[in-house]
Order: C-alpha cells, then structure tokens, then sequence
C-alpha cells in the first residue's frame, strides 16, 4: 500500500526494520511495533512528557515524532537507559524518595532527569525544577522527585554511586 513506509533505526542499540504506516508515531511504533511499552503515551500533543525518549542523543517527544522521521538514528528508550544502568542510581533515589505513585509520569521524568544530569555540575532545585516543566505528575506534588533527582546529582558529584557512561553505539 502506497502509505506504508520502511522505517530502519537503531533502538536501544539493536537495528529494527519494519514497513509501517507513514503516520505512526514514534511512540507508537514503539510501544506497538516493538512492545517497548516503558515510553508511555499520555496527552499526545507535546505537553505531559510522558512519552520522551533520545532521539541521537537528544530528548524529544515521541508522540510528536513520526517512525519514519527517526528512520536511520539510534533512539534510546527507558528500557534502554534501565539495560546500560546508566539510571540505576537515580532509580534507585525515586524509590528512596517516593517519588512515583502511579508512575506513569516516571519514565519520561526518568528521561529528563539522565537528560539534566548528563551536564556538568550539580543544578540547583529551581535548575531542576525548570527541566522538568515539560513533565507532568499528577500524583507526587513534584517535590519528592526534584529531592531524588538532587540527592542523584551530589551523589555523583561526590563519585557515589556514579554508574557506567558508556554511550550506546550509533
Ligand atoms: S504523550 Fe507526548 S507529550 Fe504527552
Ligand atoms: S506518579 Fe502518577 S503521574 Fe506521576
């Protein structure tokens, strides 16, 4: 059929190819396509942050990303960051703090966080704050997360807990 499109990226490190329709959505093809079902689709007009993944390396709405749009990049989901425990100390900081109920939000908050803490320095909490403004939490009150992601950040600047960096092949 003529919408159909080929679609060949690299996710979480492996090469998918599949045919699909021109209009899926990167976060559809994802969770749909691939059964990566830890990017979570919330509002799908670019404003919860619940579906965020890296797209080479950069952090974008994948509801507002067509498939084919990310064909021949390499995308990295929270199954991915989760796989190389490059989070697993802030994982570990939100289940410290509490910082999820119903955890819907938590991967792309998850997202933003490795984002923001892939920068030098310690952000301060209205630096961290104002990464998360695209994210909503419609549970926590906020404050849980902005302490895990905090108490994350002096870790690691402190060379606790500080997980491996190595960068997923491209
Ligand atoms: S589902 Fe993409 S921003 Fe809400
Ligand atoms: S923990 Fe429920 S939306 Fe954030």
């Amino acid at each position: 059929m003529s919408d159909l499109v080929d679609v060949t990226l690299k996710v979480n490190g492996s090469e998918v190819s599949h045919r699909v329709p021109a209009r899926t959505t990167l976060a559809d093809f994802l969770r749909q396509t691939l059964e990566l079902t830890g990017t979570h689709t919330g509002c799908e007009m670019g404003v919860c942050g619940a579906c965020l993944v890296l797209l080479d390396g950069t952090v974008v709405h994948s509801c507002l990303t067509f498939a084919v749009q990310a064909s021949g990049s390499a995308v990295e989901t929270v199954e991915g960051l989760t796989e190389r425990a490059v989070i697993a100390d802030l994982q570990d900081a939100f289940h410290q703090r509490n910082s999820l109920q119903c955890g819907f939000c938590t991967p792309g908050m998850l997202m933003t966080a490795y984002s923001l803490l892939s920068q030098p320095g310690v952000p301060s909490r209205e630096e961290i704050r104002d990464a998360l403004s695209g994210n909503y939490c419609r549970c926590t009150g906020y404050e849980a997360i902005v302490d895990a992601i905090e108490t994350t950040a002096r870790n690691r600047a402190e060379g606790r807990d500080a997980p491996a960096h190595e960068e997923v092949e491209a």
